[in-house]
C-alpha cells in the first residue's frame, strides 16, 4: 500500500512543553498518533528526526513509494539547501506546514528554502494545520493518481 508521510524536524518532538506561547500546550505525537488512527483506511508514517542528514536519507528513501509527504523542516526550513534538494526529486505532492506563523514572527524565520517544491503551503493554525495538510494532501494525490 502506498503511504502519506509526514515529516518533522527538529525540536518538534518537544512541542507542547516547548515555549507553549508559540506552538501550544498540545502534545504534536500524540495528536499525529490520533491523526493516524482516525484515518486508517490510509497508511500514514510519521518520522521525526533532530539531524538534518535523517531527514535527508529519509527523503531518499521515500521517494519511490510515497503518495504525498506533508514536513515540517522547523528550523531547517530557514537553512538547509540539503532538504531543499531531497524535496526536489520527489515526484509526489509535497506540503509545507507550520504550526506558527512564520511570516510574523522574527525576519530569519521569513525566508522558507523549501516552499517552491511545496504544492501547498499552510503556516499558523497551530497542530490542526496538519489535519488540514492531511485532507490537502489525500485530495492532490487523488487528483495526480487520475
Ligand atoms: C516552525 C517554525 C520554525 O521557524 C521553527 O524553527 C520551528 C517550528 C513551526 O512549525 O512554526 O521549530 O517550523
Amino acid at each position: 500500500m502506498s503511504t502519506i508521510n509526514i515529516i518533522n524536524g527538529p525540536n518538534l518532538n518537544e512541542v507542547g512543553i516547548r515555549e507553549t506561547s508559540v506552538y501550544g500546550k498540545a502534545n504534536l505525537n500524540q495528536y499525529l498518533n490520533k491523526l493516524k488512527e482516525e484515518n486508517f483506511e490510509i497508511n500514514i508514517e510519521i518520522f521525526q528526526s533532530n539531524h538534518e542528514g535523517e531527514i535527508i536519507q529519509h527523503l531518499q528513501k521515500i521517494k519511490d513509494s510515497s503518495l504525498g509527504i506533508i514536513i515540517n523542516p522547523a528550523a531547517y526550513t530557514h537553512t538547509s539547501i540539503g532538504i531543499r534538494d531531497a524535496l526536489a526529486i520527489q515526484s509526489c505532492p509535497i506540503i509545507e506546514i507550520h504550526i506558527s506563523k512564520i511570516s510574523d514572527r522574527e525576519d530569519f524565520r521569513h525566508t522558507s528554502l523549501m516552499k517552491d517544491y511545496a504544492w501547498s503551503y499552510i503556516e499558523g493554525y497551530g497542530i490542526d494545520g496538519y489535519r488540514i495538510a492531511l485532507e490537502r494532501i489525500k485530495e492532490l494525490s487523488a487528483i495526480k493518481s487520475r
